[in-house]
């Protein structure tokens, strides 16, 4: 009895903060396992005389969900043209609208697409966010998937954080798991790849896929999945594991992680095998069954993406992923569980020790503006002063030059005065000259006559 209250118990307490069922009935946080329970205190057994009622909490619960509806949200990340679309619409046997995307993006940028989806009464708002241009060329990194993935935390983050929240009925964008679609070399991983996905592990689950398994060859596919485990393992990268804490899933699951990474084929279109319409891909040597075990690992991929561990990955992408954001946000921003000696340390507080910090921070901004002022006001001062110097020496120099230029006019003018008089003298003398010639010429014909007459 106890047992079945505890669970119950924390069905109900997972199922409220995660606005989900099946988050309860798998949970795997650091550290405390929901299904042992609320702790150590001490709980009185009692049995109950007959029949009251609460053991259909979890259909409650169950019935509630399926009216809200579910979201899961994939990202694909993998180079142009590797088959991210038609996995897709293999997956949810659909098909999604898509568009081909260029070889000649000049960044990588995050596409992403909403769908409403029915399975029986079980609605799902899918989310397909495709990172286009990734892996292309060089300088093609995966800063904008980083921050495409911390922006949905933020959004949630905020969502949470205000007064009036509705997070009953928020749209989660949070990314569920990132489909990393490894291309099928047989060599080994690209440093994009390893890059990538160890800057992606601590934000987002990443399940590893090998596409388009159908050009690879079966020894060549062995050995590439091995080299791409030690490879992963050799540089840190922590991939998704399928959770094997829950009896019921523990098996598949464990048997399921062995196989990683999933080599897949996609294909939408339907072929004849024997007399039943199959979805695969036909060559002219045969056909590659997308549903055959032995061709492919899709429906491994399907079994575990989509059949047992859709909700584990929506709870690991709130309890671990989002919770490590949100840690490292808060923290960013001051706030801590503990002071210094340990001891709890309450939002109040944290909040007084924060407005105290930033109100003395504030004040000795002001200080250093005013003195920065004051400063800056010398400083003007004393240039306009060395400006005025500056300018009084000027108009000193000039003064002096215009004076100088002055005498030196006046002297010219002296000269020219002196040289118009000695010009006028010299004139007149001419003048005087000129008429007493002409006195002295017109006076000698009368001379003539006179003597002619004598
Ligand atoms: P972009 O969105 O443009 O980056 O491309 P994508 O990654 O979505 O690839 P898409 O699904 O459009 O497929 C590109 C081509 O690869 C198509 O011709 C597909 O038929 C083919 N293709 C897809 N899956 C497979 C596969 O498993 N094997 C093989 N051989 N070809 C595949
Ligand atoms: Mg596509």
């Amino acid at each position: 009895m106890k047992k079945d209250s505890t669970v119950l118990c924390c069905v109900l307490d997972l199922a409220h903060n995660a606005g989900s069922v099946a988050m309860a009935v798998s949970s795997r946080h650091p550290g405390s396992n929901p299904r042992r329970g609320f702790g150590n205190e001490e709980k009185r057994n009692l049995s109950l005389g007959g029949h009251v009622g609460f053991d259909s909490l979890p259909d409650q619960l169950v019935s509630k969900s399926v009216t809200q509806g579910f979201s899961f949200n994939i990202l694909c990340v993998g180079e142009t043209g590797i088959g991210k679309s038609t996995l897709m619409n293999t997956l949810f046997n659909t098909t999604f609208e898509t568009e081909e995307a260029s070889h000649y993006e000049s960044t990588v940028r995050l596409r992403p697409r909403t769908y409403d989806l029915q399975e029986s009464n079980v609605h799902l708002k899918l989310t397909i966010v495709d990172a286009v241009g990734f892996g292309d060329q060089i300088n093609k990194d995966e800063r904008p998937i980083v921050e495409y993935i911390d922006t949905q935390f933020e959004n949630y983050l905020q969502e949470e954080l205000k007064i009036r929240r509705s997070l009953f009925n928020y749209h989660d964008t949070r990314i569920h798991v990132c489909l990393y679609f490894i291309t099928p070399t047989g060599h080994s991983l690209k440093s994009l790849d390893l890059v990538t996905m160890k800057k992606l592990d601590s934000k987002v689950n990443i399940i590893p896929i090998i596409a388009k398994a159908d050009t690879i060859s079966k020894s060549e596919l062995h050995k590439f999945k091995i080299k791409i485990m030690s490879e992963l393992v050799s540089n840190g990268v922590q991939i998704y594991q399928f959770p094997t804490d829950d009896e019921a899933v523990a098996e598949i699951n464990s048997v399921m992680n062995a196989h990683l990474p999933f080599a897949v084929v996609g294909s939408t279109e339907e072929v004849k095998v024997g007399n039943k319409l199959v979805r695969a891909r036909q060559y002219p040597w045969g056909v590659v069954q997308v549903e055959n075990e032995s061709h492919c690992d899709f429906v491994k991929l399907r079994e575990m993406l989509i059949r047992v561990n859709m909700e584990d990955l929506r709870e690991q992408t709130h309890t671990r992923h989002y919770e490590l954001y949100r840690r490292c946000k808060l923290e960013e921003m001051g706030f801590k569980d503990t002071d210094p000696d340990s001891q709890p340390f309450s939002l109040q507080e944290t909040y007084e020790t924060k407005r105290k910090e930033f109100l003395g921070e504030l004040q000795k901004k002001e200080e250093e503006m005013r003195q920065m002022f004051v400063n800056k006001v010398k400083e003007t001062e004393a240039e306009l002063k060395e400006k005025e110097r500056e300018l009084h020496e000027k108009f000193e120099h000039l003064k002096r030059i215009h004076q100088e230029e002055k005498r030196k006019v006046e002297e010219k003018r002296r000269e020219l005065e002196e040289e118009m008089n000695a010009f006028n003298r010299r004139k007149v003398a001419m003048e005087t000259l000129q008429s007493q010639s002409l006195q002295a010429t017109s006076q000698q014909p009368l001379k003539k006559d006179k003597d002619k007459k004598n």
